[in-house]
């Protein structure tokens, strides 16, 4: 069903495809733990009947017309205090596929991805880390494609916001590349900075105001910065100053 890729640099030469698992994700980790695998290998279902989100939350996706899958990776060349930068360029990758169909796309921090506003992929990443390095990281991704009815508002698909219908094979193949080139970029220690403002430009709520709510609070703000740990600093609009928070620290509210 779905077919390994030979034009990327890493992501995808290997494709372990099951037409039902509980949770790609947990499949990844398990052959991590065997140890026995080449980078860049793929975990992909069409029915993952018990997919992880992030927060322990449950990732639901109707079968047949999404992709979740996850990758398998070995960043050992990134030092733990940036593995951040893993997230950013992950979800620079999904914005860049998800943008070949849809003009408005952002990442949302820390690194779901939207289109017109609602959400059309989250990603769960799972790095095991070995003294100062990152040893291996599974990258979980689930992007919505054709599935048109959505329990949550805010959640939407490909397939939806441009009114098509796709072939889940050839979009597996072409999000790949993008996530090959951004992940090769990370190679390089002089794309890193590039990297960081190309995340921060593409961030839902920089240059544009968005509310949010923090320890029972809710504020108005535009993201000022997001820090090298990846914590996120959003200058206030109803108050002077800035707030910096980290994973699970703030809730986004629909402006
Ligand atoms: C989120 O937005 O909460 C993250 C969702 C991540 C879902 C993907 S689907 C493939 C992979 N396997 C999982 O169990 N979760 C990730």
């Amino acid at each position: 069903m779905y077919n390994s890729i030979q034009d990327t640099l890493i992501i995808g030469k290997k494709v372990i495809y099951l037409p039902t698992c509980h949770s790609t994700n947990d499949i990844a980790a398990e052959i991590v733990h065997a140890g026995l695998f080449d980078e860049g290998t793929i975990v992909i279902t069409d029915n993952q009947v018990k997919g992880r989100g992030q927060r322990g939350t449950e990732w639901v996706a109707n079968p047949g017309e999404n992709l979740t899958f996850s990758v398998i990776l070995t960043p050992g060349f990134l030092p733990v205090g940036d593995q951040f930068l893993l997230s950013q360029a992950v979800a620079l990758g999904i914005r860049a596929y998800a943008g070949k169909y849809v003009d408005d796309s952002k990442v949302k921090w820390p690194n779901d991805v939207q289109v017109n506003g609602k959400k059309v992929c989250g990603v769960l990443i799972e790095n095991s880390i070995q003294g100062n390095k990152i040893s291996s990281s599974v990258i979980g991704i689930g992007v919505n494609i054709n599935q048109k009815v959505f329990a949550n508002a805010y959640a939407t698909s490909i397939g939806k916001e441009t009114g098509r219908q796709f072939v889940l094979g050839d979009e597996f193949h072409k999000l790949l590349r993008c996530l090959d080139v951004f992940y090769a970029d990370l190679l390089s220690k002089a794309s890193h900075d590039r990297i960081r403002k190309d995340y921060l430009t593409n961030l839902y709520g920089y240059n544009h105001s968005v509310w949010f709510k923090h320890q029972n609070r809710v504020f108005e703000g535009t993201v000022s910065h997001v820090t090298q740990q990846g914590k996120l600093v959003m200058q206030l609009l109803s108050e002077n100053g800035t707030l910096e928070v980290g994973l699970k620290e703030i809730e986004w509210l629909k402006d």
